[in-house]
């Protein structure tokens, strides 16, 4: 094609182009105008049979159309990808107004549901279920529980401190609440749940969670309370979590800074196809949680009057619902796969 016609032609051309309704259409089009044996290869070629001082012009002019095409092929370029993009915005749109598939609906999850559970059981029983702050001072999460600054109790907790807050952590236990009601219901009885996330700085691994779940018992009075009625709220606790007649615990002395004396709590068990059953006939002991008497330092710190007496329980929810459940990974209760979660939700 000669430029003369190329230029009586270049309408047609753009026209062309502009009309492309797919990158397929205009790549075929850039090599009819481009490519090797493209109008305007054949048009350059002329070039050497023009007069040389008529050469510049031809040139340019040939150039300037080049130039044309080029930027109406870019042009229908952008528009096309626009195009593409809206029309893919437009189908894939969810349709709001459809309705739900029946499976689609979501459940609640295995924790949730048993902190439910718990939170109605002990509130019908006249428990004030109360709950504080994840991120605690170093007053309610250790110095008012009996675990002054180098306290060695303290470094047992793997403490997530937050920077750029002095004195501020992320709760290691949920005994922040056992301060936070005495210290509101100075003077006054107690008998308090608090249930909730917890952290430490533990690696993930099957029976380790940087977070996790305490659950948490409080009794306070100014008439004596003593390990007899500790005991049996215990029992009740183990029997209702487990959904069992009767159990049988053991105490067996331990360490907490914040009771004394401060007990651990075993349960008498049946181990069945790897499944953990609560059983008073059981012949294994397993340790469920930990509980004490008030220390009267924790007392003093709340500034209640003596004389008080009370008791506290600690335990974690997490492994009493793996136990309950057969559950061997603590991960599963944080994951996100579906089919699992499913499987447990209601
Ligand atoms: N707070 C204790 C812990 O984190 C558990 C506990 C609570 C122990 C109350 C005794 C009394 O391990």
């Amino acid at each position: 094609m000669s430029l003369k016609e190329l230029e009586n032609n270049i309408e047609h051309w753009e026209n062309c182009i502009s009309q492309a309704t797919s990158f397929k259409e205009l790549d075929n089009l850039k090599a009819d105008i481009f490519g090797k044996s493209g109008i305007l290869s054949a048009a350059f070629k002329e070039i050497t049979n023009i007069a040389t001082e008529e050469k510049k012009a031809f040139g340019e002019k040939l150039n300037y159309i080049k130039q044309q095409l080029d930027n109406a092929i870019l042009n229908q370029k952008n528009k096309l990808k626009d195009y593409l993009i809206a029309e893919k915005l437009k189908n894939e749109a969810e349709d709001i107004n459809l309705p739900i598939p029946e499976n689609a609906f979501g459940g609640l999850h295995l924790i949730t549901q048993s902190i439910r559970r718990i939170k109605a059981h002990y509130s019908a029983r006249g428990f004030l279920i109360l709950d504080g702050p994840e991120i605690e001072t170093e007053f309610f999460n250790f110095d008012a529980l009996n675990m002054p600054k180098y306290h060695p109790a303290r470094q047992s907790h793997d403490t997530f401190y937050l920077e750029g807050v002095q004195g501020h952590l992320l709760r290691t236990h949920t005994s922040n609440v056992q301060i936070r009601s005495m210290m509101l219901d100075r003077g006054k009885s107690i008998r308090m749940l608090s249930i909730g996330k917890t952290y430490r700085n533990d690696s993930l691994d099957a029976t380790h969670s940087p977070m996790f779940h305490q659950m948490e018992g409080l009794v306070v009075d100014q008439k004596p309370i003593n390990i007899g009625h500790l005991s049996s709220e215990l029992k009740k606790l183990m029997a209702f979590f487990f959904e069992v007649e009767n159990v049988e615990i053991r105490l067996r002395p331990s360490f907490f800074p914040f009771t004394e004396p401060s007990m651990e709590v075993d349960c008498k068990c049946i181990i069945k196809d790897g499944k953990l059953i609560i059983s008073e006939h059981g012949n294994k002991w397993i340790e469920l949680g930990g509980a004490g008497m008030v220390h009267p330092n924790v007392f003093k710190a709340c500034k209640i009057e003596q004389p008080a007496y009370g008791f506290a329980f600690g335990v974690g929810l997490d492994r009493l619902v793996m136990l309950k459940n057969g559950i061997q990974d603590i991960r599963n209760l944080f994951d996100t796969d579906t089919r699992w979660l499913k499987y447990y939700a209601c």
